[in-house]
């Protein structure tokens, strides 16, 4: 028999490994052990040979025959399991490339402000108190010593709700009222702020929102001076803006407190700007919330957060805090 298995095998291993795809390892088997192949045109010589010779021939072509199916298909799985992998890569997501496109949004810049107001007031001790933006005439004006012949009451531009009697029920224009509804609901000392959105019948301007935020502050605990109030507003002032920023008090009148100021806060070149109105808690204020003005002191204060966020970011028109325009938004 003229085939040497050995160098077959030598033959059939190194056109294996030469085989780089499926279809050419399929190729490379249907050569060594197809019907045209040395191994079948052997398997035809064998009977040409005396039974002995033809039995050893035989197993011999069998075990070349099993030792070359081995090999071959030992290649073919190399070769299926790297096409496999270079196919899955094809068809890989790169889920962390759409990740980093996606934009997360942030908290409005007057919802950060606010938060900042109640984090440096909480930090002082103070609790956050909260009160109906749709108010009566007893909270918005009456509780807070101002009666409906005041003319005080004609300088809040209210929007009235049709409700009741005339100008009985009206959206709050300030968030005085909530000093009302605290005292009424708990027992000195009280320690406050309530933030919230208040209403006036103002046309939009560059300075002005009929929709507007604003903070209120108050204490009232034995023995309260307003050294205590200008102390509270320059701890505040400082805290919020930083240590350069300064605060002073200006006389000014407001019916629900006595004796009452305006604050001012420095600007960088050297000027003041109004920031808020205060005072100490006007006697006839505590009297109507059932609090007796001869035990008890307080102060109180009230501010627009709105303007506070365009001071502090610079803004030139208050109306971009309503525009909803994400290019301006997302800068803060
Ligand atoms: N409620 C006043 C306003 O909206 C602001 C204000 C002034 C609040 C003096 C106070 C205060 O608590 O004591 O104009």
């Amino acid at each position: 028999m003229d085939l040497n298995p050995q160098d077959l095998l030598a033959e059939a291993a190194a056109a294996a490994d030469a085989a780089t795809t499926l279809d050419q390892i399929q190729a490379v088997t249907g050569q060594f052990l197809g019907k045209k192949g040395q191994l079948s045109e052997a398997k035809k010589q064998l009977g040409a040979l005396d039974p002995e010779a033809r039995k050893a021939a035989g197993q011999e072509l069998n075990e070349t025959r099993q030792r070359l199916q081995d090999l071959l298909d030992a290649r073919r799985l190399v070769l299926q399991s790297a096409e496999r992998a270079a196919q899955l890569e094809g068809e890989r997501l790169d889920l962390t490339e759409r990740l980093t496109e996606l934009q997360r949004g942030h908290l409005h810049l007057v919802t950060q402000a606010r938060d900042r107001l109640e984090d440096v007031f909480v930090g002082m001790g103070y609790h956050v108190a909260e009160g109906p933006e749709v108010e009566t005439a007893w909270y918005n004006f009456e509780a807070l010593n101002i009666p409906e012949w005041h003319p005080a009451r004609g300088s809040f531009d209210t929007i009235f709700v049709e409700m009741g009697e005339p100008e009985s029920v009206m959206l709050r224009s300030h968030t005085s009222p909530v000093q009302i509804r605290t005292m009424e609901n708990q027992e000195p000392p009280i320690y406050i702020v309530a933030p919230g959105r208040t209403f006036r019948t103002d046309t939009a301007d560059a300075t002005h929102l009929p929709a507007f935020n604003q903070i209120e502050g108050l204490v009232v605990d034995r023995g309260v001076t307003m050294g205590d109030l200008a102390g509270t507003i320059d701890a505040f002032v400082k805290a919020f803006f930083g240590g350069e920023v300064k605060s002073r008090l200006r006389p000014s009148y407001f019916p629900f407190t006595e004796p009452s100021a305006e604050f001012d806060i420095s600007r960088a070149d050297g000027s003041w700007l109004e920031l808020g109105g205060c005072g100490m808690v006007h006697p006839n204020v505590l009297r109507n919330c059932g609090i007796d003005p001869d035990i008890w002191q307080g102060f109180a204060f009230g501010f627009g957060i709105d303007r506070l966020a365009v001071m502090r970011y610079q803004l030139d028109d208050i109306r971009e805090l309503v525009n909803n325009d994400v290019r301006f938004l997302r800068q803060f």
